[in-house]
Protein backbone atom coordinates (compact mmCIF):
# COMPACT_ATOMS: atom_id res chain seq x y z
CA UNK A 1 0.00 0.00 0.00
CA UNK A 2 1.68 3.56 -0.55
CA UNK A 3 1.83 5.57 1.96
CA UNK A 4 1.03 9.43 1.46
CA UNK A 5 2.02 12.36 3.84
CA UNK A 6 -0.41 15.05 4.26
CA UNK A 7 0.98 18.34 5.73
CA UNK A 8 -1.90 20.38 6.65
CA UNK A 9 -4.17 17.58 6.56
CA UNK A 10 -6.68 18.49 9.20
CA UNK A 11 -7.37 22.00 7.30
CA UNK A 12 -10.41 22.92 5.47
CA UNK A 13 -9.12 21.58 1.77
CA UNK A 14 -6.40 19.42 3.62
CA UNK A 15 -8.98 16.98 5.00
CA UNK A 16 -11.16 16.41 2.34
CA UNK A 17 -7.87 15.58 -0.08
CA UNK A 18 -7.45 13.57 3.08
CA UNK A 19 -10.47 11.73 2.05
CA UNK A 20 -10.01 11.27 -1.70
CA UNK A 21 -6.66 9.43 -0.40
CA UNK A 22 -8.12 6.89 2.23
CA UNK A 23 -10.99 6.36 -0.15
CA UNK A 24 -8.26 5.31 -2.84
CA UNK A 25 -6.84 3.11 -0.56
CA UNK A 26 -3.80 4.90 0.29
CA UNK A 27 -2.15 4.97 4.07
CA UNK A 28 -2.75 8.78 4.89
CA UNK A 29 -0.19 10.15 7.66
CA UNK A 30 -1.32 13.58 8.31
CA UNK A 31 0.69 16.34 10.25
CA UNK A 32 -1.03 19.58 11.59
CA UNK A 33 -0.10 21.68 14.23
CA UNK A 34 -4.07 22.89 14.82
CA UNK A 35 -2.53 26.48 13.69
CA UNK A 36 -5.46 29.22 14.58
CA UNK A 37 -2.45 31.53 12.78
CA UNK A 38 -2.85 33.85 16.20
CA UNK A 39 -5.87 35.83 15.34
CA UNK A 40 -9.41 32.82 15.67
CA UNK A 41 -10.70 32.06 18.85
CA UNK A 42 -9.39 28.56 19.94
CA UNK A 43 -12.87 27.67 20.65
CA UNK A 44 -13.82 28.10 17.28
CA UNK A 45 -10.90 26.84 15.85
CA UNK A 46 -10.79 23.59 17.90
CA UNK A 47 -14.30 23.23 16.83
CA UNK A 48 -14.02 22.87 13.22
CA UNK A 49 -10.80 20.58 13.54
CA UNK A 50 -12.81 18.55 15.70
CA UNK A 51 -15.53 18.25 12.34
CA UNK A 52 -13.18 17.55 10.28
CA UNK A 53 -11.08 14.82 12.17
CA UNK A 54 -14.66 13.04 12.91
CA UNK A 55 -14.22 12.00 8.66
CA UNK A 56 -10.19 10.74 9.25
CA UNK A 57 -10.99 7.52 10.86
CA UNK A 58 -8.51 5.34 9.78
CA UNK A 59 -5.43 8.56 9.16
CA UNK A 60 -2.75 8.88 11.74
CA UNK A 61 -2.68 12.79 12.53
CA UNK A 62 0.34 13.39 14.08
CA UNK A 63 -0.03 17.46 15.45
CA UNK A 64 3.29 18.73 15.05
CA UNK A 65 4.94 22.11 13.66
CA UNK A 66 6.47 20.90 9.79
CA UNK A 67 8.53 24.30 10.84
CA UNK A 68 10.83 22.71 13.15
CA UNK A 69 12.89 20.97 10.80
CA UNK A 70 14.22 18.36 13.10
CA UNK A 71 11.13 17.15 14.36
CA UNK A 72 9.66 17.24 10.76
CA UNK A 73 12.85 15.24 9.69
CA UNK A 74 12.12 12.70 12.39
CA UNK A 75 8.93 12.22 11.36
CA UNK A 76 9.55 11.62 7.64
CA UNK A 77 12.21 9.28 8.80
CA UNK A 78 9.66 7.15 10.76
CA UNK A 79 6.70 7.07 8.11
CA UNK A 80 9.00 6.60 5.18
CA UNK A 81 6.15 7.93 3.01
CA UNK A 82 5.95 7.97 -0.92
CA UNK A 83 4.47 11.00 -1.38
CA UNK A 84 3.69 14.59 0.29
CA UNK A 85 0.72 16.94 -0.21
CA UNK A 86 1.60 20.23 1.33
CA UNK A 87 -1.07 22.26 2.44
CA UNK A 88 0.19 23.37 5.71
CA UNK A 89 0.27 27.21 4.95
CA UNK A 90 -1.70 30.81 5.78
CA UNK A 91 -5.25 30.47 4.19
CA UNK A 92 -5.38 33.93 3.03
CA UNK A 93 -3.29 37.24 2.25
CA UNK A 94 -5.26 39.31 4.81
CA UNK A 95 -4.25 37.41 7.53
CA UNK A 96 -0.22 37.26 5.86
CA UNK A 97 -0.62 40.90 5.63
CA UNK A 98 -1.50 41.36 9.47
CA UNK A 99 2.02 39.20 9.90
CA UNK A 100 4.12 39.37 7.88
CA UNK A 101 6.88 37.73 9.72
CA UNK A 102 4.80 35.03 11.21
CA UNK A 103 3.73 34.53 7.54
CA UNK A 104 6.97 34.42 5.71
CA UNK A 105 8.48 31.73 8.30
CA UNK A 106 5.09 29.69 7.68
CA UNK A 107 5.50 29.68 4.53
CA UNK A 108 8.63 29.28 3.19
CA UNK A 109 10.24 27.77 5.89
CA UNK A 110 7.76 25.79 6.48
CA UNK A 111 8.07 24.43 2.89
CA UNK A 112 11.47 24.42 3.35
CA UNK A 113 11.44 21.90 6.29
CA UNK A 114 9.29 20.09 4.25
CA UNK A 115 11.24 19.83 0.86
CA UNK A 116 14.76 18.96 3.08
CA UNK A 117 13.15 15.82 5.16
CA UNK A 118 11.54 14.85 1.70
CA UNK A 119 15.00 15.15 0.06
CA UNK A 120 16.59 13.32 2.87
CA UNK A 121 14.39 9.91 2.89
CA UNK A 122 13.75 9.78 -0.79
CA UNK A 123 10.08 10.78 -1.03
CA UNK A 124 9.28 10.21 -4.69
CA UNK A 125 6.79 13.22 -5.33
CA UNK A 126 6.12 16.54 -3.56
CA UNK A 127 3.04 18.20 -4.12
CA UNK A 128 2.78 22.11 -3.45
CA UNK A 129 -0.69 23.35 -3.14
CA UNK A 130 0.05 26.88 -4.00
CA UNK A 131 -2.47 29.73 -4.70
CA UNK A 132 -3.80 31.98 -8.30
CA UNK A 133 -2.08 35.20 -5.88
CA UNK A 134 1.01 34.35 -7.70
CA UNK A 135 -0.08 35.74 -10.05
CA UNK A 136 -1.27 39.00 -9.24
CA UNK A 137 -2.96 41.16 -11.26
CA UNK A 138 -4.73 39.03 -14.08
CA UNK A 139 -4.24 39.93 -17.42
CA UNK A 140 -6.95 38.48 -18.91
CA UNK A 141 -9.97 37.18 -18.19
CA UNK A 142 -9.07 33.65 -18.05
CA UNK A 143 -5.49 33.25 -16.74
CA UNK A 144 -3.48 30.10 -17.89
CA UNK A 145 -0.14 28.29 -16.07
CA UNK A 146 1.94 30.30 -18.17
CA UNK A 147 0.79 33.80 -17.07
CA UNK A 148 3.37 36.13 -15.85
CA UNK A 149 4.41 34.97 -11.96
CA UNK A 150 3.56 38.78 -10.82
CA UNK A 151 2.47 38.64 -6.94
CA UNK A 152 1.25 42.22 -5.41
CA UNK A 153 1.06 41.37 -2.13
CA UNK A 154 3.15 39.51 0.13
CA UNK A 155 1.44 36.42 0.52
CA UNK A 156 1.48 35.80 -3.33
CA UNK A 157 5.10 36.64 -2.83
CA UNK A 158 5.75 34.17 0.11
CA UNK A 159 3.74 31.76 -1.76
CA UNK A 160 5.55 32.50 -5.58
CA UNK A 161 8.76 32.37 -3.04
CA UNK A 162 7.70 28.29 -2.41
CA UNK A 163 6.75 27.63 -5.76
CA UNK A 164 10.73 28.43 -6.88
CA UNK A 165 11.83 26.19 -4.31
CA UNK A 166 9.91 23.25 -4.68
CA UNK A 167 11.09 23.89 -8.37
CA UNK A 168 14.95 24.03 -7.47
CA UNK A 169 14.99 20.65 -5.81
CA UNK A 170 13.61 18.77 -8.78
CA UNK A 171 16.13 20.65 -10.59
CA UNK A 172 18.80 20.23 -7.83
CA UNK A 173 17.96 16.74 -6.41
CA UNK A 174 15.43 15.26 -9.33
CA UNK A 175 12.42 15.48 -6.69
CA UNK A 176 9.40 14.92 -8.59
CA UNK A 177 6.79 18.06 -8.33
CA UNK A 178 3.38 19.16 -8.86
CA UNK A 179 1.95 22.33 -8.44
CA UNK A 180 -1.55 23.26 -7.58
CA UNK A 181 -3.01 26.79 -7.86
CA UNK A 182 -6.01 27.09 -6.29
CA UNK A 183 -8.75 30.16 -6.36
CA UNK A 184 -11.25 30.87 -3.50
CA UNK A 185 -11.88 28.14 -2.19
CA UNK A 186 -15.81 27.61 -0.05
CA UNK A 187 -17.42 25.05 1.45
CA UNK A 188 -18.52 23.58 5.22
CA UNK A 189 -15.95 24.36 7.52
CA UNK A 190 -14.10 27.08 5.45
CA UNK A 191 -13.01 29.69 7.51
CA UNK A 192 -14.49 32.71 9.06
CA UNK A 193 -12.35 35.66 7.22
CA UNK A 194 -13.82 33.92 3.81
CA UNK A 195 -16.04 35.77 1.90
CA UNK A 196 -18.36 33.44 0.65
CA UNK A 197 -18.47 32.38 4.94
CA UNK A 198 -19.64 35.42 6.01
CA UNK A 199 -22.09 35.67 3.24
CA UNK A 200 -23.49 32.63 4.27
CA UNK A 201 -23.12 33.18 8.15
CA UNK A 202 -25.10 36.22 7.58
CA UNK A 203 -27.88 34.63 5.44
CA UNK A 204 -28.40 32.05 8.53
CA UNK A 205 -28.26 34.77 11.11
CA UNK A 206 -30.66 37.18 8.87
CA UNK A 207 -27.97 40.11 8.59
CA UNK A 208 -26.23 41.96 6.75
CA UNK A 209 -24.20 40.64 3.40
CA UNK A 210 -21.40 43.46 2.90
CA UNK A 211 -20.07 43.57 -0.78
CA UNK A 212 -17.03 45.13 -1.69
CA UNK A 213 -17.63 46.66 -4.70
CA UNK A 214 -20.07 46.67 -7.11
CA UNK A 215 -18.83 44.74 -10.27
CA UNK A 216 -15.94 42.71 -8.19
CA UNK A 217 -16.25 38.97 -9.85
CA UNK A 218 -14.56 35.80 -8.12
CA UNK A 219 -14.15 32.45 -9.12
CA UNK A 220 -15.29 30.47 -6.39
CA UNK A 221 -14.47 26.67 -6.25
CA UNK A 222 -16.28 24.24 -4.75
CA UNK A 223 -14.22 22.94 -1.41
CA UNK A 224 -14.71 18.78 -3.02
CA UNK A 225 -14.00 19.94 -6.24
CA UNK A 226 -10.89 21.20 -5.13
CA UNK A 227 -9.89 18.08 -3.25
CA UNK A 228 -10.41 16.47 -6.83
CA UNK A 229 -8.42 18.09 -8.65
CA UNK A 230 -5.52 18.01 -5.85
CA UNK A 231 -5.85 14.14 -5.64
CA UNK A 232 -5.67 13.80 -9.41
CA UNK A 233 -2.58 16.48 -9.89
CA UNK A 234 -0.87 14.24 -7.03
CA UNK A 235 -1.38 10.67 -8.01
CA UNK A 236 -1.37 10.90 -11.83
CA UNK A 237 2.45 10.70 -13.66
CA UNK A 238 0.73 13.04 -16.51
CA UNK A 239 1.41 15.83 -13.82
CA UNK A 240 4.84 15.42 -12.82
CA UNK A 241 7.01 18.17 -12.96
CA UNK A 242 3.78 20.43 -14.07
CA UNK A 243 1.95 23.71 -12.19
CA UNK A 244 -1.98 23.07 -13.15
CA UNK A 245 -4.80 25.61 -12.08
CA UNK A 246 -7.12 24.18 -10.31
CA UNK A 247 -11.05 26.39 -10.17
CA UNK A 248 -14.67 25.66 -11.23
CA UNK A 249 -13.36 27.83 -14.58
CA UNK A 250 -16.25 30.33 -13.87
CA UNK A 251 -16.36 33.69 -12.44
CA UNK A 252 -19.14 35.13 -10.23
CA UNK A 253 -20.30 38.54 -9.22
CA UNK A 254 -20.24 38.95 -5.57
CA UNK A 255 -24.02 40.85 -6.39
CA UNK A 256 -25.22 38.00 -8.02
CA UNK A 257 -24.24 35.21 -4.64
CA UNK A 258 -25.89 37.64 -2.36
CA UNK A 259 -29.20 37.91 -4.94
CA UNK A 260 -29.20 34.14 -4.87
CA UNK A 261 -28.72 34.01 -1.16
CA UNK A 262 -31.48 36.83 -0.34
CA UNK A 263 -33.37 33.56 -2.33
CA UNK A 264 -32.69 30.89 0.67
CA UNK A 265 -33.52 33.87 3.17
CA UNK A 266 -35.64 37.04 2.41
CA UNK A 267 -34.76 38.36 5.74
CA UNK A 268 -30.98 38.06 4.80
CA UNK A 269 -29.90 42.35 3.94
CA UNK A 270 -27.35 43.62 1.19
CA UNK A 271 -25.06 46.03 1.68
CA UNK A 272 -22.76 47.93 -0.92
CA UNK A 273 -19.21 49.00 0.20
CA UNK A 274 -16.05 50.21 -1.53
CA UNK A 275 -13.58 48.13 -3.35
CA UNK A 276 -10.57 46.87 -1.75
CA UNK A 277 -7.53 48.60 -4.06
CA UNK A 278 -4.76 46.64 -2.87
CA UNK A 279 -6.90 43.15 -3.78
CA UNK A 280 -5.33 42.40 -7.05
CA UNK A 281 -8.06 42.14 -10.15
CA UNK A 282 -8.91 38.80 -10.93
CA UNK A 283 -11.57 36.80 -12.91
CA UNK A 284 -11.65 33.05 -13.62
CA UNK A 285 -8.69 30.70 -14.04
CA UNK A 286 -8.07 28.74 -16.84
CA UNK A 287 -8.76 25.05 -15.82
CA UNK A 288 -8.21 23.31 -19.58
CA UNK A 289 -4.95 22.23 -18.93
CA UNK A 290 -5.71 20.09 -15.44
CA UNK A 291 -8.68 19.41 -18.05
CA UNK A 292 -7.06 17.58 -20.19
CA UNK A 293 -3.65 16.23 -19.21
CA UNK A 294 -5.69 15.02 -15.87
CA UNK A 295 -9.27 14.42 -16.92
CA UNK A 296 -10.24 17.17 -13.89
CA UNK A 297 -13.82 17.84 -14.27
CA UNK A 298 -15.39 19.85 -11.42
CA UNK A 299 -18.78 18.73 -10.49
CA UNK A 300 -20.51 21.86 -8.46
CA UNK A 301 -22.31 25.05 -10.00
CA UNK A 302 -21.83 27.60 -8.00
CA UNK A 303 -25.65 27.92 -6.48
CA UNK A 304 -25.13 24.05 -5.68
CA UNK A 305 -22.14 24.89 -3.45
CA UNK A 306 -23.49 27.22 -1.62
CA UNK A 307 -26.91 25.52 -1.01
CA UNK A 308 -25.07 22.22 0.67
CA UNK A 309 -22.85 25.11 2.27
CA UNK A 310 -25.95 27.01 3.45
CA UNK A 311 -27.85 23.25 4.44
CA UNK A 312 -24.61 21.93 6.64
CA UNK A 313 -25.15 25.30 8.77
CA UNK A 314 -28.90 24.94 9.28
CA UNK A 315 -29.00 21.46 10.25
N1 LIG B 1 -8.81 28.27 0.84
C1 LIG B 1 -8.55 28.91 -0.30
O1 LIG B 1 -9.38 29.58 -0.87
C2 LIG B 1 -7.19 28.79 -0.92
C3 LIG B 1 -6.94 29.45 -2.12
C4 LIG B 1 -5.66 29.36 -2.68
C5 LIG B 1 -4.69 28.60 -2.06
N2 LIG B 1 -4.97 27.96 -0.90
C6 LIG B 1 -3.90 27.18 -0.28
O2 LIG B 1 -4.40 25.92 0.14
C7 LIG B 1 -3.74 25.51 1.33
C8 LIG B 1 -4.76 25.09 2.37
O3 LIG B 1 -5.66 26.15 2.59
P1 LIG B 1 -6.91 25.99 3.56
O4 LIG B 1 -7.90 27.00 3.17
O5 LIG B 1 -7.31 24.57 3.67
O6 LIG B 1 -6.29 26.50 4.94
P2 LIG B 1 -6.32 25.83 6.36
O7 LIG B 1 -5.76 26.82 7.32
O8 LIG B 1 -7.69 25.33 6.68
O9 LIG B 1 -5.39 24.57 6.22
C9 LIG B 1 -4.06 24.59 6.51
C10 LIG B 1 -3.79 23.50 7.52
O10 LIG B 1 -2.40 23.48 7.75
C11 LIG B 1 -2.15 23.47 9.13
N3 LIG B 1 -0.92 24.20 9.36
C12 LIG B 1 -0.67 25.51 9.11
N4 LIG B 1 0.58 25.81 9.50
C13 LIG B 1 1.12 24.67 9.99
C14 LIG B 1 2.38 24.36 10.54
N5 LIG B 1 3.31 25.29 10.71
N6 LIG B 1 2.60 23.08 10.93
C15 LIG B 1 1.65 22.13 10.79
N7 LIG B 1 0.43 22.38 10.29
C16 LIG B 1 0.17 23.64 9.90
C17 LIG B 1 -3.32 24.16 9.77
O11 LIG B 1 -3.48 23.74 11.11
C18 LIG B 1 -4.47 23.76 8.87
O12 LIG B 1 -5.10 22.59 9.31
C19 LIG B 1 -2.86 26.67 1.78
O13 LIG B 1 -1.56 26.42 1.37
C20 LIG B 1 -3.39 27.85 0.99
O14 LIG B 1 -2.37 28.77 0.68
C21 LIG B 1 -6.19 28.04 -0.32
Amino acid sequence: MKKVLIAGGCGFIGHKVAIEFMKAGYEVVIVDNWNNYNVYLIRDVEDKYQKRIQNLNGALILQKNICLDRITRQIFEEERPDLVVHLANFPTATLAAQQPFFAVEQIVEGTLSLLEAARCTNVQKFVYISSSMVYGDFKTDSVTEDHEIRPKELYGVFKATAEYMVRSYTRLYNLTHSIVRPIAVYGPTGHDAFVITKFIKATVNSGVIKIKGRDTKLSFTFVDDMAQGIFRAATMPEANNESFNIGSGVSSKLTDIADFLQTLNPNVQIELEEADPLYPKRGALNIEKAKRMLGYAPKYSIKEGLKIFYDSIQH
